[in-house]
C-alpha cells in the first residue's frame, strides 16, 4: 500500500513548520458574535454549549515551539438554546505566559512544576468545566462564557499532573484518568469523585517514559497501553519532538483491577504499535474488548504520520489464558478521533463515530477506498459503516450528542466543525446520527475560521 501525505507534503514546502501553515495556521484575533446564521434547523433540544480545544499558536510565546502540540490552547465554543445558535467565542487559555503576552494580569492558581496552556481536551464535571492536557501539566478551569478562571488541582487534592484524556463513570459518577510526566518511572491512575476531588491515586511503574495519550476503562479494569513511542533525551536535546519510536520497548497492555489495584498491573505483549485513541472497552465475561484506533509499526509523533494505516481495530484480552487476540472491525483506513456515547464509556457499546482527515492523509489503498473529508458511523454489532460526505470541507472529531440523557444509544446528533479547504470560515455541522449520510440538520456559520484542532465535549445545561 502506498501513501501520501498531506503533512509530509506541508513539511516539505515549510521546513518543520507543518503545523503553522494551512488549515493548522492559527487565528490571531478572539472574536464573539451573537445569532449566528444558520442553514436548516437546530434541534430544540440541543441546549448548551458545544467546545473544543486545539493549539493556536500565539506569537512571541509560541515563536520556539517544535510541535503542532505544544502551541498554547484556544477554546472555540458555540452556545446553543431553544433553536437558537446564541453566540460563538473563541478565546485562548490564560496561562501566565498567555495572560502577560495578552497584557493581562493572571488568574494565579496552583502550578504544579510547568505552567501550560491546556491545548487537547475539554472535561465537565461537579460543576466545572476544565481545559486538561497531558505531559504532567494541570487543566485549566474556564468560565460558560470561555473565560479563564484559573489553573485547576482539583481543590488541592491532586498532587502533580493530569491529563487530557480521561474517562466518566456516569454510573459511578467518577472520572478515571491515566497521567504521565516528564522524568518519572511510573504512570498515575487518578480516581476523581462525583464532588471533584482525587479519591484514589495508583502508581503503575512502566521503563522508558512512554507517551500515553489515552487508556481504556471497562467496569472491572482500566487497560493501560505502554507502547514504543518513549521519551527521547537525545531528541529533546536536538530541538525535536521529544517522544520518538523506540523499537527496543516491548508494546503491551496492562489490566488494573479497578477493585483491587493491591493486585497490580497485569502485563500482555502485543504487536509493536501505537494508540493515540480509545473508541471504548468494555467486559465481556472474562475477557476484556478494547477498541482502538491503531497504527501499526513504527510511528513519528513529529510528523504524526507512520509507515501503515490507521485502522480501527479490537484487542480481545484474554487474562485466563493469557494472550490478546488482534481484529479489524473496519475495513476503512486512516480513521481517527474515535467517539462513542459517552453515556455508555466503560460498558458494552453498538456504535462508534471516527473521522477521516483527507488534510492527515490521502491513501491509495488496495481496496480502492478513499477516506477523505468524511465522518464514519460505525455499526460494531451488524459491521455495517456509513458516511457522512463533505463536498468542500474537512471534518474534525465527531462527537455524539443524545437527544436526552434517557434516550438510547445512537438516538441523538454528531457535531463537528467542517473546515472549509480554502481557508474560509468554518461551519458547525449537527447531523442525525440515524440518517447519517443525509444532508446535516443544520449548518451553523461561524464568523472566523477554526483551525484544526482537538477534542471537544457538549456541555448540557444544568
Ligand atoms: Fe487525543
Amino acid at each position: 500500500m502506498s501513501t501520501t501525505t498531506v503533512l509530509e507534503e506541508n513539511r516539505n514546502r515549510t521546513g518543520d513548520n507543518w503545523f503553522r501553515h494551512g488549515l493548522f495556521a492559527p487565528v490571531t484575533e478572539e472574536v464573539t458574535a451573537f445569532d449566528l446564521p444558520i442553514t436548516g434547523h437546530i434541534p430544540r433540544e440541543l441546549n448548551g454549549r458545544y467546545l473544543r480545544n486545539g493549539p493556536n499558536f500565539m506569537r512571541r510565546i509560541d515563536d520556539n515551539k517544535n510541535h503542532w502540540f505544544f502551541g498554547s490552547g484556544m477554546v472555540h465554543g458555540v452556545r446553543l438554546r431553544d433553536g437558537r445558535a446564541e453566540w460563538y467565542r473563541n478565546r485562548w487559555v490564560r496561562s501566565k505566559a498567555v495572560a502577560e503576552a495578552l497584557g493581562e494580569k493572571w488568574r494565579e492558581g496552583p502550578i504544579h512544576g510547568q505552567d501550560f496552556p491546556a491545548n487537547t481536551h475539554i472535561l465537565a464535571h461537579a460543576g466545572r468545566i476544565l481545559a486538561t492536557v497531558e505531559g504532567g501539566f494541570l487543566p485549566y478551569e474556564i468560565s460558560d462564557d470561555l473565560d479563564t478562571i484559573g489553573p485547576y488541582d482539583f481543590a488541592g487534592t491532586l498532587p502533580a499532573g493530569f491529563t487530557a484524556h480521561s474517562k466518566t463513570d456516569l454510573a459511578r459518577g467518577e472520572v478515571h484518568a491515566i497521567a504521565y510526566s516528564l522524568g518519572q518511572d511510573h504512570v498515575q491512575h487518578i480516581v476523581i469523585d462525583k464532588t471533584g476531588k482525587v479519591s484514589r491515586i495508583t502508581d503503575v511503574a512502566v521503563p522508558d517514559q512512554p507517551m500515553m495519550h489515552d487508556f481504556a476503562l471497562t467496569e472491572k479494569y482500566v487497560v493501560l497501553y505502554d507502547l514504543p513511542v518513549t521519551f527521547s533525551l537525545d531528541a529533546a536535546k536536538a530541538g525535536k519532538y521529544p517522544y520518538v519510536w523506540n523499537p527496543a520497548h516491548e508494546a503491551r497492555v496492562g489490566l488494573l483491577s479497578r477493585e483491587d489495584s493491591s493486585r497490580g498491573t497485569r502485563w500482555f505483549p502485543v504487536e509493536p504499535c501505537f494508540v493515540f485513541h480509545t473508541l471504548n472497552a468494555y467486559d465481556d465475561g472474562d475477557r476484556v474488548c478494547v477498541d482502538v484506533c491503531r497504527y501499526a509499526g513504527g510511528y513519528d509523533v513529529s510528523l504524526l504520520t507512520g509507515p501503515g494505516a490507521i485502522t480501527l481495530d479490537r484487542w480481545t484480552i484474554d487474562p485466563v489464558r493469557a494472550k490478546v487476540t488482534l481484529r479489524s472491525l473496519s475495513d476503512r483506513f486512516f480513521q481517527e478521533f474515535p467517539r462513542i456515547d459517552d453515556r455508555i464509556a466503560s460498558r458494552q457499546h453498538r456504535y462508534g463515530y471516527t473521522t477521516a482527515f483527507k488534510q492527515l492523509v490521502v491513501p491509495a489503498t488496495e481496496k480502492g477506498h478513499t477516506s477523505g473529508n468524511v465522518l464514519f458511523k460505525h455499526d460494531i454489532k451488524s459491521g455495517l459503516v456509513e458516511e457522512h460526505r463533505f463536498e468542500h470541507g474537512v471534518a474534525g472529531e465527531g462527537l455524539f450528542v443524545p437527544v436526552s440523557l434517557s434516550a438510547g444509544e445512537d438516538e441523538g446528533y454528531v457535531m463537528a466543525f467542517a473546515h472549509d479547504l480554502d481557508g474560509g470560515n468554518t461551519d458547525l455541522v449537527i447531523l442525525a446520527a440515524q440518517d447519517f449520510a443525509a444532508e446535516p440538520l443544520a449548518r451553523i456559520h461561524l464568523p472566523a475560521r477554526v483551525p484544526l484542532g482537538l477534542h471537544g465535549s457538549w456541555i448540557a445545561d444544568r
